[in-house]
């Protein structure tokens, strides 16, 4: 998942990735957003793509800093919000060794700490502090472990999707999944794809500086994860976690 592969999905995006806005039913990150928002107060949408969230957050802040390592997703947001005048589009590397940025008095980042390279997962969660003033709030959701987990336990014990039909995988591609599982790193559509436990989100968020204030399930229908789900399949449903934090270093 490096900038050519979010370069290459920005045509498609609409079609290809899943849009945690449209899925939240219970308004809960726009409501934590709008809990930290004030006209007085500047925003960066980190890793904003092609821009799902700036009509929540334009309206809200004084200036929204739409950021992405994807140029071609920031001219797709750019080109269909002309409306948005307090919004400037910056591309932007959160791996990178050597990121310079202007820091913010609040962030969100949705979905966005994806990769599966650890390397650069170290960057993006420094960097996230680097966006961030002192006393600035962050909204961050990530995909869960547990959720996936809980799915995967559930589509193996019920043959949901007729999941007993995959096959294991063998040799270095076994090798390959085992590895990638102890860092909980885990396929979503065939593409390796950091889930986090709740837990080490809080040691991530704390040992760069945050505070966290509160980690919630954001919960999605079971038609997000299967295409056939039992009928009978009801709550838990399956979930991102979303942590709310203040920079205190
Ligand atoms: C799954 S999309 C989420 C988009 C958006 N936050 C939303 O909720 O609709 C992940 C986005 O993160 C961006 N991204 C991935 N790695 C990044 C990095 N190192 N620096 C900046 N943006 C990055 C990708 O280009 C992509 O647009």
């Amino acid at each position: 998942m490096d900038r050519k592969y979010w370069e290459t999905m920005a045509p498609k995006y609409d079609e290809e990735i899943f849009d945690v806005l449209r899925n939240d039913k219970s308004g809960i990150i726009v409501k934590a957003i709008e809990e930290m928002a004030s006209p007085e107060k500047t925003v960066i949408d980190i890793g904003c793509a092609i821009g799902k969230w700036l009509p929540v957050l334009s309206p809200l802040f004084k200036r929204v800093i739409a950021a992405d390592i994807s140029a071609i997703n920031l001219k797709i947001a750019e080109e269909k919000y002309p409306e948005y005048t307090n919004v400037e589009y910056e591309r932007m590397d959160m791996s990178a060794d050597d990121l310079t940025v202007t820091p913010c008095d609040t962030a969100i980042c949705i979905n966005a700490i994806l990769t599966d390279s650890l390397e650069k997962r170290i960057n993006f969660f420094q960097s996230l502090s680097l966006c961030l003033q002192k006393e600035g709030s962050l909204v961050l959701v990530v995909p869960s472990l547990e959720s996936k987990l809980y799915t995967n336990i559930i589509a193996n014990r019920w043959n949901v999707d007729d999941a007993h039909d995959d096959e294991d995988p063998a040799g270095k591609k076994a090798i390959l999944q085992i590895n990638n599982i102890k860092q909980g790193v885990t396929d979503i559509d065939n593409v390796p794809t950091k889930h986090y436990l709740k837990e080490e989100l809080e040691l991530l968020l704390t040992l760069e500086g945050f505070e966290v204030r509160r980690i919630e399930k954001i919960n999605y229908g079971w038609n997000t994860e299967f295409h056939k789900p039992p009928k009978w399949l009801k709550g838990p449903y399956p979930w991102d976690w979303m942590c709310t934090a203040k920079k205190i270093k």
